[in-house]
């Protein structure tokens, strides 16, 4: 029986760069161990961070090293990294090895990754992909249209506010009524998030007027989307979904950490948070969790797979929906593989499902 070319793609042009290539560093092992190496062959595929592929050897060796990849590639690489035929590729050609792929899986996070434009381009190919389509990518990634999708589903949730930059940079005197209507919907203390990033990029949180006016104008900076929202005292827990039509949840996660909230430092410094699997909670609220997670999954039209974040309010014994990551961080120590795992389904096994729902899906819908 011939296998299947699962075609990986990783990097990607957002911030998330390095945590794309140390995902599919670690799914390309799960794939080259048995018994997934008979069954399928990788077909690797590193998207730079100007946005151009590579395919062939070399994204090959750079997922078999434990080298760091060049932070950006400068001209002179672009022209060693050509198609056979020699040709420098534009970031909207692809290499000629992709129209050998069967699966694909894009292991990209975050903007141009994450969002619907990898998946469109991936559903225009008609070849079958792993994970959400173009609606599930994009609602999950906008946290103003997330929100939206989560309310009409009657998700529980923090209190919110959708700002636009230009709101933020209009004249000197619509500002302040900004922040005067900021100020008495949401209050002290508030998020203030870019709609569209990631990983706690541009996210601040305020406690005053002159903190709020510095957040938004930061936050306007990265996205022409903003997002306030009321901040919330509570425990950070997550749980995995696996599946397209009847999905399953795993077992819920918890985040512990000592800082002043999880942001990139947190997040990507070595032993400054620790996961909790499986949270210690009582067994009401991890079934409300996990039903929350499937219902969340749905309302933005998920497949495959998604982590759903929750903020548990010990105090009040509230659960609110934060928000849905449908390509989560996938390395050997992420909360997603790690919640599958203590679920009964091992890394490898996992990767091997995803595969089969991604063929199963594109069955249903081609
Ligand atoms: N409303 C809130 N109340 C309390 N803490 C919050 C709130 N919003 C965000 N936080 C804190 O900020 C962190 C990052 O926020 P959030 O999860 O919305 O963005 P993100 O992690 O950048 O998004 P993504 O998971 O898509 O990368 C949360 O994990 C939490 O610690
Ligand atoms: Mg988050």
């Amino acid at each position: 029986m011939s296998k299947l070319r699962v075609g990986l793609l990783f990097g990607g042009r957002s911030g998330e760069h390095e945590v794309s290539i140390s995902s599919a560093k670690a799914i390309a092992t799960a794939l080259n161990a048995e018994p997934n190496a008979s069954k399928y062959e990788i077909l690797p595929f590193y998207i730079q961070k100007d946005g151009r592929w590579l395919g062939g050897e070399e994204p090959q060796h750079l997922l078999g090293s434990s080298v760091a990849l060049p932070e950006s590639p400068s001209p002179d690489h672009n022209q060693i990294v050509s198609d056979p035929q020699n040709q420098i590729l534009s970031p909207w050609q692809s290499p000629s090895q992709v129209a050998e792929v069967d699966v694909w899986l894009p292991i990209l996070h975050g903007p141009n990754g994450e969002d619907g434009t990898i998946q469109g381009l991936l559903t225009l190919m008609q070849t079958p992909f792993v994970g959400s389509g173009v609606l599930g990518s994009a609602l999950g990634m906008d946290k103003i249209a997330m929100k939206m999708a989560f309310d009409q589903a009657g998700l529980p949730q923090v209190k919110y506010q959708a700002i636009t930059r230009a709101q933020v940079w209009s004249n000197p005197c619509v500002f302040p009524k900004l922040c005067d209507e900021i100020e008495a919907v949401i209050g002290y203390p508030a998020f203030v998030k870019p709609a569209n990033l990631g990983s706690s990029v541009g996210i601040a949180k305020v406690r005053s007027r002159q903190e709020l006016e510095a957040a938004l104008d930061n936050a306007a900076t990265y996205d022409r989307r903003l997002i306030v929202e009321a901040g919330v005292v509570a425990r950070e827990v997550e749980c995995a979904v696996l599946g397209n039509d009847q999905p399953q949840a795993s077992v819920v996660g918890e985040i512990t950490y000592d800082s002043d909230f999880y942001d990139y430092e947190t997040k990507y410094t070595a032993g400054k948070a620790d996961l909790l699997i499986p949270a210690p909670l009582p067994d009401a609220i991890t079934h409300q969790i996990q039903d929350m997670a499937l219902q969340a999954f749905a309302a933005v039209d998920a497949a495959g797979l998604a982590r759903v974040d929750f903020f548990y309010v010990e105090a009040t014994g509230e659960v609110l929906i934060n928000e849905i990551n449908t390509f989560p961080g996938f390395t050997a120590t992420s909360m997603y593989p790690q919640l599958w795992a203590h679920s009964g389904i091992p890394f490898p096994e996992l990767v091997d499902r995803l595969i089969q729902l991604a063929l199963e899906r594109y069955k249903g819908e081609s």
